[in-house]
């Protein structure tokens, strides 16, 4: 097992506010550097913004602001999201860092010197939305204009450029995905890839003369890079690269680049066909989740149902929306966005199933058992299956955020609470204290044990409430990790009196 993780998120336009599919991205990457710090590993978690190109450029003239200064103000919102979301990213890059347009030239020249570029002319269909060339077939026309499969206006570009020869590359990316079947996930959008390649591949044009808010071209002032080749530069720049001997380039190559599906031709063609012209290792893994919708419409702004996180936070506070994102919908396919079920999650199993358990538990130890934690005794049959469950646990929860399962993770999680609800019923601890006070304070502490377990694993997702439950647990804050579990805490230990961690909400219209 690797013991560094290096995950990434996509750099964000910064032609607009971050909206819940910029948060989106994020948290999925920030719950899984989580995990992998839970687990001990080193961890290197990068986010960042995307700020050349003729998208950007637009957007600077549309505020009538000169695109520095624009990106400046912009890219400011981005970092602020990160605070706001708790995303607990190791570094944030911005493509108008001198060291990155060094990257971008170093590469360019590798990828020169390797013969990979040559100087043509692009004709062709461009979309500025996507920054994406498109062929003819892949369009649409309504009312005279013609669409991208994505909904984004082309236009129609003439002009000198240098192109790759990706064409070269099919069959060597076709041969890397069969030898790496888990590059990229889910395994259907891996198919759709597959199926694209294989359907061949045409040079690409990697700079553009028209415009000039880009990283110049080494040797040919007239040109700037195409902006995905600069944009995935990104993720070699925050290592250090061109500088192989740099510590941080030892993090290389990522475990897994995290992005929407729209942006995974990109990352799963594009990118390891440009690394492995260089001579580079390509990632481990690109994994494609799906879209959001609002109350089942697209979201967009022209229809103003643009979902904005920090009001979702400011009302439902910051745990119940992480773990609604993650909980509601698999990840790798699209979901709909409600109210109604973010409210059900929160009241049903945050502040019900969760919340409750660990406050009648914790009462109960603090008007049973003088407020500290008894013995841990050796399971009774009865408390058998619910301590081989907990033990189980943080493996199974491990097993699927391997895999970026975050539903299944949570899905699991969640029934081990509902089974620990269902033990406290039925052991009914409160009754035991006049008639069994022995097997009362056993039951309490097996509670206890699984309220620690619980709350450790889910710290990845709910960082902010599982550490006000460790705290109200007694575990001490150096022994958090997964290792942890294995040393179980001291009888005696004082605990503090329980508050509650959920506040519900009434579910309205
Ligand atoms: N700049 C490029 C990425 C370059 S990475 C080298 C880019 N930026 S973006 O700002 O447009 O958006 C990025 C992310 O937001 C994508 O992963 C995209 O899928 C995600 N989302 C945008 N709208 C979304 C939804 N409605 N739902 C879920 N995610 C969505 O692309």
């Amino acid at each position: 097992m690797t013991t560094s993780s290096y995950l990434t998120t996509p750099i964000y336009y910064v032609n607009d506010r971050p909206h819940i599919g910029h948060a989106y991205t994020s948290l999925a990457t920030d719950v899984l550097a989580r995990w992998r710090r839970l687990q001990g590993r080193r961890v290197f978690f990068l986010t960042g913004t995307d700020e050349h190109g003729q998208k950007v450029e637009k957007a600077a003239q549309d505020a009538g602001m000169d695109p520095q200064a624009f990106t400046d103000r912009v890219s400011q919102h981005f970092r602020d999201l990160t605070a706001t979301m708790g995303f607990s990213n190791d570094a944030f890059i911005r493509t108008t860092e001198d060291r990155h347009k060094r990257a971008c030239q170093a590469l360019w020249e590798k990828l020169a010197a390797n013969g990979e570029i040559y100087l043509g002319a692009y004709e062709g269909w461009y979309a500025v939305r996507d920054e994406a060339f498109y062929g003819p077939d892949e369009l649409v026309e309504r009312d005279g204009v013609k669409y991208a499969p994505s909904g984004a206006p082309v236009e129609w570009v003439r002009e000198p450029s240098y192109f790759f020869r990706l064409s070269n590359w099919a069959e060597r990316l076709l041969a890397f995905y069969d030898a790496n079947p888990d590059f990229i996930l889910p395994a259907g959008r891996r198919n759709e890839v597959v199926a694209f390649v294989k359907s061949g591949l045409s040079d690409l044009s990697i700079s553009r003369t028209s415009f000039r808010w880009g990283v110049k071209v080494p040797g040919d002032d007239a040109h700037v890079m195409y902006v995905w080749l600069d944009a995935l530069t990104n993720y070699i720049t925050a290592l250090g690269w061109p500088d192989e001997t740099a510590e941080a380039w030892t993090l290389w190559p990522a475990e897994v680049h995290f992005v929407g599906k729209d942006i995974l031709r990109f990352h799963a063609i594009y990118w390891p066909a440009f690394l492995m012209a260089a001579g580079l290792p390509a990632p481990q893994r690109v994994f494609a989740h799906g879209w959001w919708t609002n109350e089942g419409q697209k979201i967009s702004k022209s229809l103003g149902n643009v979902i904005d996180p920090v009001a979702l936070v400011e009302e439902f506070g910051l745990d119940p929306v992480r773990y609604f994102l993650l909980r509601e919908v698999p990840f790798g396919q699209d979901g709909d966005f409600s109210r109604g079920a973010l409210v059900n999650r929160l009241n049903g199993e945050l502040a019900n199933a969760l919340g409750n358990l660990a406050n009648r538990t914790l009462s109960l130890i603090q008007r049973n058992c003088e407020a500290t934690l008894p013995a841990a005794t050796e399971p009774a049959e009865a408390d058998a299956a619910m301590v081989a469950q907990l033990a189980a646990l943080p493996g199974v929860v491990g097993a699927h955020l391997d895999r970026q399962e975050f539903h299944l993770a949570l899905e699991a999680i969640m029934a081990a609470v509902r089974d620990a609800n269902g033990y406290i019923t039925v052991a009914a601890p409160w009754a035991l204290k006049k008639t069994d006070p022995a097997r009362g304070q056993a039951v309490l502490r097996h509670l206890h044990d699984a309220l620690r377990v619980f709350a450790t694993v889910l710290q990845a997702f709910m960082p902010g409430t599982m550490a006000k439950l460790l705290d109200q647990l007694g575990v001490p804050e150096a022994a958090r990790g997964l290792d942890d579990l294995a040393t179980p805490l001291p009888a005696g230990l004082a605990l503090p009196a329980p508050e509650p961690l959920f506040r519900k909400i009434e579910a309205t219209a």
